[in-house]
């Protein structure tokens, strides 16, 4: 029996998805990478540069293709939508990107796709939700970057601000991919010690931090239009733990059935993923207060979602 081809379908070849193509070329083995663009002809010039990667990494086989080219595909990851410009939040870009999302998703299925999505689009947490309303997939096999950004910038600004490296810093921030997002703090090590034995975590220690945090995607699109490395890495570790069944634990946008007291949505938490996608929602520990903040702005995002859809 002949070994499943491992596929991939990148729909949007921006700049997240050149990023996060290039990525996975190199450090993910894959025998087919498919890129779906609406501009053609970046697309097939993405796909030449591509080729020449393969020549000094893994040999993958990169072309263009469309939303049919999915009904084989292990994993189909959108990154198409409209990008925020300076000065907007990524809650302003639900409707407009929402009517991408649709136009992508039905014939996605149509095809016949039976894998994963995953999803780094804004609002990346309410068009993952929607991305499994449209499918009907099962919740387990859509997946969103979430707040797995937030959590790498909250490990290099503690990284920064303690002079220690990123690899000490076991952190997460959790909920919304947005400016309501929550730093966990009770929870932060800094090389196993309890964060509040390593410095002072006072008010404005945790302001400094949560500002470092969420103004950061802000920050760096004045400064350069657009952000797309660290999205990038981390829709390649999704698709990675995905195809290599890896059952790592990672921060995503994940599908909440009740943990932290909400329903029906995806939000930022961590969670172990493998080839069934996610295999299990990891429930972190929060105060009451941080849990009446997630639960408030999760209302404010299922409200959202209903208007727009
Ligand atoms: C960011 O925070 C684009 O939402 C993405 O960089």
């Amino acid at each position: 029996m002949d070994k499943k081809q491992r596929k991939i379908v990148i729909v949007g070849d921006g700049s997240v998805g050149s990023s996060f193509a290039f990525s996975l070329v190199q450090n993910c083995a894959l025998d087919e990478l498919v890129i779906v663009d609406l501009v053609k002809q970046h697309a097939e010039g993405d796909v030449k540069d591509l080729e020449d990667v393969a020549a000094f990494t893994n040999a993958t086989n990169v072309h263009t293709g469309e939303y049919a080219d999915a009904h084989d595909a292990d994993i189909v990851v959108i990154t198409a939508g409209v990008p925020r410009k300076p000065g907007e939040s990524r809650l302003d870009l639900v409707n407009r990107n929402t009517k991408i999302l649709e136009s992508i998703v039905k014939p996605v299925v149509a095809s016949g796709f039976n894998g994963c999505f995953v999803i780094s689009s804004n609002p990346v947490d309410i068009l993952t939700s929607m991305t499994q309303r449209l499918s009907g997939f099962p919740r387990n096999r859509v997946i969103g970057t979430g707040t797995s950004l937030d959590t790498a910038r909250l490990r290099v600004a503690l990284a920064q601000k303690l002079n220690v490296s990123t690899d000490a810093v076991d952190a997460a921030v959790l909920g919304e991919h947005g400016d309501t997002s929550l730093v966990n703090f009770d929870e932060i090590k800094i090389a196993y010690q309890p964060l509040n034995t390593v410095t002072t975590v006072d008010d404005q220690f945790k302001a400094d931090i949560e500002q470092a945090v969420r103004g950061k995607g802000g920050k760096i699109i004045e400064q350069k239009g657009a952000t797309f490395y660290g999205v990038a890495i981390s829709l390649m570790q999704i698709c990675r733990a995905i195809l290599n069944d890896e059952s790592t634990e990672l921060i995503i946008s994940a599908p909440l059935a009740g943990e932290y007291g909400i329903h029906d949505l995806y939000l930022g938490s961590p969670a172990i993923i493998n080839h069934n996608g996610v295999e299990k929602v990891i429930e972190a520990e929060l105060s009451d207060d941080e849990r009446g903040r997630m639960q408030h702005f999760a209302s404010k995002m299922l409200n959202m979602m209903n208007v727009a859809s």
